[in-house]
């Protein structure tokens, strides 16, 4: 049986977090969507032109080193904004929504465009302060020099750039449930998105 979460928000949320653990609480495979707009990113930074990085993406780029740096998030906000670029993605991420047995995919524009029928979804969202500290406190830990300023300064411009966007802008789908992370730890934003998805499930 089909079975599709569609967890949506802006960078440094929770969403990741959150998708993980959602599926593997429903026993579902998960796609962090974000993965595929860093490969085509960091194509693009190699050289490589972006909508034939899109149309050309195998399952290995997703496995290379260096996805989770803050120049390859800049760069796949950038192809992210060519129509192109998203197009050449679209097919992949619907057959893997319906695959039997149940999916969560985590991006922008999951719940909107990829997935308008998913039986449940989430809008995972915090302030920009809340967000940029997480993510500074996790770049820290894997040793990256950098301000609490300039990642502030990265996550308002990738989150303008997302949602300004005009194809595909991030943005929460009408049906979508809204969970503001700011003032929760990550056991009670699980807890709370686990919920939301069996009192869809149960409707
Ligand atoms: O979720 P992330 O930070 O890994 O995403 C990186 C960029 O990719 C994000 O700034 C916008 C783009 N993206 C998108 O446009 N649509 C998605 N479904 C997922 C990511």
């Amino acid at each position: 049986m089909a079975f599709t979460i569609a967890i949506d928000g802006p960078a440094a949320a929770g969403k990741g977090t959150v998708s993980k653990a959602v599926a593997a609480h429903f026993g579902f495979a998960h796609l962090d969507t974000g993965l595929l707009y860093r490969a085509v990113g960091a194509k693009m930074l190699a050289g490589v032109e972006p909508v034939e990085a899109a149309k050309t993406l195998l399952a290995e780029d997703l496995e290379v080193d260096g996805l989770r740096t803050p120049e390859v998030a800049q760069a796949a906000s950038k192809v992210a904004v060519m129509g192109e670029v998203r197009a050449a993605l679209v097919d992949f991420q619907k057959a893997f929504a319906r695959r039997a047995g149940g999916a969560v995919l985590d991006g922008r524009d999951i719940g909107t465009v990829i997935c308008p029928t998913a039986e449940a979804k989430l809008f995972v969202t915090a302030s920009a302060e809340v967000r940029a500290e997480r993510r500074y406190l996790e770049l820290v830990e894997k040793g990256h020099e950098i301000s609490r300023e300039a990642v502030l300064a990265d996550v308002k411009e990738r989150d303008a750039r997302d949602m300004e966007r005009a194809e595909a802008p991030l943005k929460p789908a009408e049906d979508a449930v809204v969970i503001d992370t700011s003032a929760m730890n990550i056991e009670e934003a699980v807890a709370e998105a686990i919920a939301a998805i069996e009192a869809r499930r149960d409707a």
